[in-house]
């Protein structure tokens, strides 16, 4: 495993989502402000760990990874929607993102607001556009959309940020703090692979098996954003650190310890790779994604 070169394959994807993300923007938006400033985040320097996550469980299953682009690429902006909300002030208040001073700063607050509203529907608009081919090809994409919604949404993304901003100075127990990691950062990590298999046309076996990788990386790639924001290296990140401890988050490092947290981590990335155990070479990528979580650095 340590032989498959993810580096080489992080670039690929990311230039093939960068490159369709602009083709979506430039053909849905125009030169207007609001276009403007939905460009500004999406377009900016971000990891683009779910859509890449997406393509590679289509892959994983056998499927071919140039029919879910589209739906990666909404899955993109769903995430690029919900940082300029998080760091809007009367959330985490920050000032830095992806690089480049965070949406409200560069616009303004509304303009901000509007941004991310743009580019959630903008998110759906794409997931619904009527290109299918057959019954069966829009009965799975309707499939997809219905998922993606319902983990963004109120039971799910934003329900774990209605908990992290409700519970800033009060200190959650384990199970709690968990819970809310899993919603916030999990459920958009797991719907991003959930799609990716589906429309990958994998089998219930193997989106099962996927569906326990998701929950396990979902949940350590939060631990390890927590630890960063303690350890972390703003130039590298492109984001403000220390700001968790400021606002008194419920975090990992915070409740346990960072050499706890680290711990932690690995052990959900095992527990992720033995669910790929199932899965033959076309989950590379999956795996070396996996240990990458608990290795990155931004
Ligand atoms: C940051 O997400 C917010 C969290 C859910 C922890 P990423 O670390 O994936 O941010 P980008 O997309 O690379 O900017
Ligand atoms: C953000 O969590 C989760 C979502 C945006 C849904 P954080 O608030 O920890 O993310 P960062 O650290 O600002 O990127
Ligand atoms: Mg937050
Ligand atoms: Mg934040
Ligand atoms: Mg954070």
């Amino acid at each position: 495993m340590n032989s498959y070169d993810l580096d080489t394959y992080l670039v690929f994807r990311r230039k093939q989502i960068n490159g369709a993300l602009v083709m979506m923007l430039d053909s849905a938006a125009n030169s207007s402000r609001i276009s403007k400033a939905m460009k500004y985040s999406l377009m900016a320097d971000g990891k683009r760990l779910r859509p890449i996550l997406c393509l590679a469980a289509t892959e994983a299953v056998g499927g071919k990874s140039e029919n879910t682009l589209r739906a990666a690429c909404a899955l993109e902006m769903i995430h690029t929607y919900s940082l300029i909300h998080d760091d809007l002030p009367a959330m985490d208040n920050d000032d830095l993102r992806r690089g480049r001073p965070t949406c409200h700063l560069a616009f303004n607050e509304a303009t901000a607001i509007l941004a991310g509203d743009g580019l959630l529907t903008l998110a759906f608009q794409i997931l619904s556009t009527n290109n299918f081919t057959n019954e069966n090809q829009a009965s799975k994409w309707l499939r997809v959309l219905h998922h993606i919604a319902s983990a963004a949404g109120y039971e799910g993304m934003i329900e774990g940020q209605m908990r992290d901003i409700a519970s800033e100075g009060i200190q959650l127990e384990i199970e709690a703090l968990e819970k809310m990691h899993a919603l916030k950062t999990g459920a958009l990590i797991e719907a991003s692979i959930h799609t990716g298999a589906v429309l990958g046309d994998g089998s219930q076996k193997q989106i099962e098996r996927l569906r326990i990788y998701a929950k396990n990386i979902g949940l350590a790639f939060q631990v390890v954003d927590d630890i960063l924001d303690v350890e972390g290296d703003p130039a590298v990140m492109g984001k403000g650190v220390g700001t968790d401890q400021t606002r008194k988050k419920n975090t990992y490092p915070a409740l346990m310890g960072i050499k706890e947290s680290r711990a932690f981590a690995q052990k959900l990335v095992n527990n992720a790779l033995q669910a790929l155990n199932y899965f033959d070479n076309k989950s590379d990528p999956l795996r070396a994604i996996a240990q990458y979580i608990i290795e990155r650095e931004r």
